[in-house]
């Protein structure tokens, strides 16, 4: 499972033969054969010969397609100027024609290493609800899709490792699920990439434990370590959490940029929101980090308004949602998004937006393609 994967561009060599520790899934001719394998498969490497036509481009172009992409550059010549062309491409390394079985191995080897030690380039978003069904997953759900119609890439962990309805909210079948990167040893890139289930739309999906036990088999360490891993390699990482304070909750919130808690305006979500609130930033947390959102609220009929809930917890509310039951009810059975214009997905939209430091845009055309479901319901 942990063999990883390697495609080769125009090169053919039985040097290549010798890298017996690496699968090579593909060699392509093309750029339109190499796009499709990078895009359909989870490759780690890339071994290109910078000699071929459109080199340095097909370089960018596989590097925009799956950015933590390891590439080593082969080429017969010594011009200085096209080597400093492959390094700004994205080469990671290079090495010389004809190849040299140790020099290719100890590039390849390199490279991969260097892409696991990659700095954090995410920015990670939890959500919590202050009581059963106040709508955490249903705002993180709607918060992921908003955020993939800007992001090139995202990952979703659901981490209510007991009760969690990520999978079932988009009537997924994972292959793999959180319990299965424990079996997995050390969590780089390349496992994780190939554990998450990737959806269209550029969301990968990391689903909770199938079974209900496999639950207390995922502790705070491999939690921390599939975050810091995701962080590497996706531009944003929104996580479901569960409405409890323990050691794997508190290791995402420790990880998190932002924790995104979700209540409802009656008394029992205000009072809840308050006490959780005083909670965490007794354990430390700083303030900035927690926004709060007011989810299902009645207009009219609400006795209670925002500034209950701002009061309880001395700050601003980063969005109000309306309560829309019957369309948010009929998606959620049928395993569907509700569309673009549905209210409730306008103001999550909105929330993902000032979560990112967006500027507020128009609604993506075409997103329900690009996120790859069926049919919306309204
Ligand atoms: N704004 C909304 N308007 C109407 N219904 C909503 C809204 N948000 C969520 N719901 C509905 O409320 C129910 C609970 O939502 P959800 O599962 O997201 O809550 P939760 O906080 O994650 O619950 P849990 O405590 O079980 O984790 C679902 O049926 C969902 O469709
Ligand atoms: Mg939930």
């Amino acid at each position: 499972m942990s063999v990883k994967k390697i495609c080769v561009h125009q090169i053919e060599d039985p040097v290549l033969k010798t890298l017996t520790d690496y699968k090579i899934v593909a060699t392509s001719k093309s750029r339109d054969e190499l796009r499709n394998i990078i895009g359909a498969e989870h490759v780690a490497a890339l071994i290109i010969d910078l000699d071929a036509q459109d080199a340095f481009d097909i370089v960018v172009e596989a590097l925009e397609i799956r950015h933590s992409l390891a590439v080593i550059g082969v080429t017969g010549t010594n011009d200085v100027n096209r080597i400093i062309r492959a390094q700004r491409a994205g080469c990671r390394q290079l090495t010389c024609k004809p190849l040299d079985e140790n020099d290719l191995r100890s590039a390849l080897n390199r490279a991969l290493s260097e892409s696991d030690d990659r700095p954090s380039l995410g920015k990670t978003i939890a959500v919590m609800g202050t009581q059963g069904g106040a709508g955490a997953t249903t705002v993180a759900c709607y918060l992921a899709m908003s955020i993939a119609e800007f992001s090139p890439s995202l990952a979703f962990l659901d981490l209510d490792l007991e009760f969690g309805t990520v999978a079932k909210a988009w009537d997924l079948n994972p292959r793999y699920t959180i319990a299965d990167l424990r079996e997995a040893g050390e969590i780089d890139r390349h496992v994780l990439e190939e554990m998450m289930l990737d959806l269209p739309s550029g969301i990968s999906v990391l689903p909770r434990p199938e079974e209900i036990e496999a639950a207390h088999n995922v502790d705070e360490a491999l939690v921390r370590s599939i975050l810091h891993t995701a962080n590497s390699i996706f531009p944003y990482v929104v996580i479901d959490l569960p409405r409890k304070l323990d050691a794997v909750t508190g290791a995402a919130i420790e990880a998190c940029h932002k924790l995104l808690i979700v209540t409802q305006l009656n008394v029992t979500g205000i009072l809840n929101a308050g006490r959780l609130n005083d909670g965490l930033l007794r354990f430390g947390v700083p303030q900035e980090k927690i926004e709060f959102v007011v989810n299902r609220f009645n207009k009219g009929t609400s006795m209670l308004d925002a500034k209950a809930l701002e009061t309880k917890v001395h700050k601003k509310t980063i969005g109000v949602i309306p309560n829309h039951y019957k369309s948010l009810s009929v998606a959620s059975d049928m395993g569907q998004p509700v569309n673009e214009e549905n209210p409730v997905r306008k103001t999550i939209s909105e929330i993902a937006n000032t979560l990112c430091g967006r500027q507020p845009t128009q609604a993506a055309t075409g997103w329900m393609a690009k996120l790859g479901f069926g049919a919306s319901k309204d």
